[in-house]
């Protein structure tokens, strides 16, 4: 394991032993990940024959979601505690066709790959590797997802004035806010045909910051869709997106 690995699976173990649990499990967060995992089944195409690999799953409350219009879910994870949590909950929700495994590889080839808040966790190195790989474990035509936090955005901006304390504590130690574009030329790079997009403005953030209100989700959701049709606020959003799809 690498240090950063190191760093990354002491924070996450302790964010998996109860808060994060809790966290996720309120209403505005819980519509945060039902639209997210409509969105991710929209832009890779995924559906009833796709074999999807997500990779640092966390506790694996996406690709629960995700798991009811797949042929079959596996998620990875560097942290134990995250992959008994999703475990367990896949026994408990009664979903049969997600498979969740410790570690930072998957064996076998995909039609979608997803990263949902991953690559900011990744070392430029690692980084920088990882597209190559990806190409590998797809399969011809097969898609990579990936949602992270933006350098541009208004509301990283503004959390480090108003909240810097509470934004510190929901970030490991060696995650970093990433330039979109040289993101996504990572993968054009690798021979992927890529796309970037904005996923949001401020809804997400919200979300976290008012986790129990989920009618106020629905609301800055709808808000965010009508501000993302200006290029000023596609510029300062919260989280982009990268869309990558292996060449036939
Ligand atoms: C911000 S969390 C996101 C988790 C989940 N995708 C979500 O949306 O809640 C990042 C996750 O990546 C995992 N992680 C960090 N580095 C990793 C690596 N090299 N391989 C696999 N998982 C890793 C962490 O344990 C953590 O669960």
């Amino acid at each position: 394991m690498t240090p950063v690995q190191r760093r990354e699976l002491a924070y996450h173990e302790k964010l998996y032993s109860g808060f994060a649990q809790s966290h996720f499990a309120r209403p505005a967060v819980r519509a945060l990940r039902g639209h997210m995992a409509i969105r991710i089944l929209r832009l890779t195409g995924a559906g009833p024959h796709s074999r999807v690999l997500s990779l640092g799953c966390g506790i694996g409350d996406t690709e629960l979601l995700l798991a009811a219009h797949v042929r079959e879910v596996v998620g990875i994870d560097l942290s134990p505690a995250a992959i008994r949590q999703a475990r367990a909950d896949a026994e408990k929700l009664d979903v049969s066709n997600a498979r969740f495994e410790e570690g930072t590889s998957a064996d076998g080839r995909f039609d979608t790959i997803i990263a949902v808040f991953f690559l900011h966790h990744l070392p430029d190195d690692e980084l920088d590797r990882l597209p190559a790989r990806l190409h590998t474990m797809l399969r011809p035509g097969g898609v990579f997802y990936s949602l992270d936090p933006s350098c541009d955005r208004l509301s990283g901006a503004v959390g480090r004035r108003l909240i810097p304390k509470l934004m510190k504590r929901y970030q490991t130690e060696d995650e970093r806010e990433l330039a979109p574009e040289p993101t996504a030329d990572r993968f054009r790079r690798a021979g992927f045909e890529t796309r970037l997009s904005i996923y949001d403005f401020g809804s997400s953030p919200l979300a976290g910051l008012f986790p129990g209100w989920a009618a106020g989700y629905g609301m800055a959701r709808r808000l965010d869709d009508a501000l993302l049709k200006t290029s000023w606020c596609r510029r300062r959003g919260s989280n982009f997106e990268v869309v990558a799809r292996r060449k036939l």
